[in-house]
């Protein structure tokens, strides 16, 4: 049996991402996987990265809003989001962000596999056909049993839309770790996602747990960012 620690959509929130890692010690993992959206939303895209970047037993993939940012660094122009408060948080992550940090994003792809006991894992920020495409757990369920026919892959592990769900369907597991760093649903604790492989059996769970939300918002505080975000950690409601 392997444990695989799935986590994604951290958004830059390294007190979240700590707290996970105080909670279940990642070194007990035989693989930690990332579904990518590193950065932007929070100040600590530094952090966040230089923890990846550093270890050895990794699978991460780049998120849409890490593509945007390597975007701007690339000296493009950022289209979307066209909101003003959004576009601020992009532009300051990219000043922030580190030299070996941006190369370490550049390097990773933007979707990977991986077999685990013979168990074909496909990893996606998005889905197997579209990163940006977002697969909340109530799309209607031709979605989800087109994704299972078309794909090979037993299971899809994927983040985007910031719910944490599982579900089976047409024999294929479904696996969406919920967001470590910027939650939507009104429970600003972190989320993750254990996942138990064997050659016979698919174990996932799921876990929300506290952590110093304050430590991001004095952050955001200091640095003169919008208000607006403040409150989306205290109420880890999106608002905007
Ligand atoms: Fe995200």
């Amino acid at each position: 049996m392997e444990k695989l620690l799935v986590l994604g959509d951290i958004h830059a929130n390294w007190p979240a991402l700590k707290a996970i890692f105080d909670y279940i010690r990642p070194e007990r993992f035989d693989g930690i996987i990332n579904t990518g959206d590193f950065t932007v939303y929070s100040t600590f895209p530094n952090e966040t990265v230089d923890w990846f970047r550093k270890q050895q037993k990794t699978l991460c993939i780049l998120g849409n809003t890490d593509l945007r940012l390597l975007n701007i660094l690339a000296g493009k122009k950022l289209k979307k989001p066209r909101k003003e408060e959004k576009r601020v948080m992009y532009f300051w992550t990219a000043d922030h962000l580190s030299n070996k940090n941006h190369l370490f994003l550049k390097s990773l792809p933007n979707k990977m596999e991986c077999v685990i006991k013979n168990i074909r894992i496909g990893i996606f920020h998005g889905t197997f056909d579209d990163p940006e495409e977002t697969l909340y757990p109530d799309v209607p369920i031709n979605r989800f049993r087109e994704l299972a026919a078309n794909a090979p892959y037993q299971v899809h592990i994927m983040g985007h839309s910031h719910i944490p769900y599982y579900k089976k369907v047409g024999g294929v597991h479904f696996v969406n770790p919920g967001s470590v760093g910027r939650m939507y649903d009104g429970d600003p604790r972190t989320s993750f996602a254990i996942i138990k492989v064997s050659s016979k059996r698919i174990a996932v769970e799921h876990f929300r747990i506290p952590y110093p939300v304050r430590k991001v918002t004095a952050s955001l505080e200091k640095h003169g960012l919008p208000t607006i975000y403040k409150r989306m950690y205290e109420i880890g409601k999106k608002l905007n």
